[in-house]
């Protein structure tokens, strides 16, 4: 969703709770936040690498009403095979975004795949949460039955942990929420990361951001583990707002998938009604824009999107722009200049552009949505 006041003034609230817990974060979690450059050449494992046969994935997630549409199209897609489901706090708290998880792999008539309960908080800052999007429930307001299934008994860390250890180099992750379940793991098993096929994540923006003006809602919510996941050596596509703000839903693509005759359309489709409802009601957020389903999208078709090598950095100390991410297509990666009192002389600065990220920087919306709506509406 897209989440730019229409004031473009970010809740009072939310930045008074950031910064303190900026100031705190450098002191708690005893995570290491420095740089850690990747491979000078980024190994071609990415989402643009071309489509493979059968794509292992991981879909950790925040539903979130274009959750809702990343999971079903991930389920509804041939080209994947999901092996779990891990739900995160984000756009509502954890007890909505696992029951929405659960009710999501019931719609889609997939309860083979496992999901599984991951971080109810940020690592180490309150949770803000994205409500007056998403409604309360997660899921636009609209009410569906509880879920019958449960989430199996290992935490969301314990899970990813397990499956990419028994098939190192085999399995993606596709994080569309706060990355504090993919930040957990990494720091729980520091050997992991060289397991990972990819990392494909929505979030950052090299172009502003939608929750403040410098951070987008992701990257907002936990940059610390955006920041663990940056710095982890795994290839790395980020689709952030760059080009998720240009694919934009419309009532023609409502009304197609309500003409959808499947329950995973039907779902959508009312799930999207009342979110664009909400969205012509509110005061702040104006416009419906499909983040998580164009990441998985671009897995998918890899035409969709075009992509950048980039030396990605997120801030995680800045009084106002936490969250923030600064891309560089070049070397020296400079940081701010020290001040005066400073102790420490300035860092050396790197002299090789050393990329961390493919970056999306442009899109085919109409693409997009042509996969989008026949893969949702299909009768398959
Ligand atoms: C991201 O924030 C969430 O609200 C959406 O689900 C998406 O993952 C967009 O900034
Ligand atoms: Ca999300």
């Amino acid at each position: 969703m897209e989440f730019i006041p229409k004031s473009r003034r970010p809740n009072r609230r939310e930045f008074i709770a950031d910064s303190a817990s900026a100031i705190a974060a450098g002191t708690l979690g005893g995570m290491s936040l420095s740089a850690d450059l990747a491979a000078a050449t980024l190994p071609d494992r990415s989402a643009d690498a071309g489509a493979s046969p059968l794509q292992r994935i991981i879909v950790d997630t925040d539903p979130g009403v274009d959750d809702a549409l990343a999971i079903l199209l991930a389920l509804r897609s041939p080209e994947f095979k999901v092996e779990a489901i891990t739900a995160v706090a984000g756009n509502v708290p954890l007890e909505f975004t696992l029951a929405n998880a659960l009710r999501l792999v019931e719609i889609a008539g997939r309860t083979d795949v496992p999901v599984a309960a991951g971080a109810s908080h940020p690592l180490v800052r309150r949770l803000i949460t994205a409500d007056y999007v998403h409604g309360n429930n997660g899921l636009g307001g609209v009410e569906f039955p509880p879920p019958k299934i449960k989430p199996v008994s290992e935490t969301a860390a314990e899970i990813i942990r397990r499956i990419i250890r028994n098939s190192p180099g085999e399995i993606s992750i596709v994080a569309v929420g706060p990355l504090t379940n993919v930040a957990t793991v990494l720091r729980a098993d520091p050997d992991l990361a060289p397991m990972i096929r990819s990392i494909v994540l929505m979030g950052g923006s090299l172009s502003g951001g939608n929750i403040t003006p410098a951070a987008e809602f992701n990257f907002y919510v936990d940059p610390e583990a955006a920041r663990i996941v940056f710095d982890a050596g795994v290839p790395l596509t980020m689709v952030g707002l760059d080009v998720t703000r240009q694919v934009l839903l419309t009532d023609e693509h409502i009304n197609a998938l309500a003409a959808g005759k499947n329950p995973s359309s039907q779902a959508t489709a009312r799930i999207m009604r009342a979110t664009m409802e909400r969205m012509r009601k509110g005061r702040d957020v104006t416009v419906v824009a499909m983040h998580d389903p164009l990441t998985v999208a671009n897995m998918i078709d890899p035409k969709i999107l075009t992509l950048s090598d980039y030396y990605v950095e997120v801030e995680t100390s800045g009084e106002l722009s936490a969250g923030e991410t600064v891309g560089y297509t070049y070397a020296p990666a400079r940081k701010s200049a020290p001040l005066a009192t400073a102790d420490t002389p300035p860092s050396a600065a790197e002299q090789a552009f050393r990329p961390n990220a493919k970056v999306a920087v442009a899109v085919d919306p109409e693409r997009f949505f042509h996969l989008l709506l026949e893969r949702l509406t299909g009768s398959a």
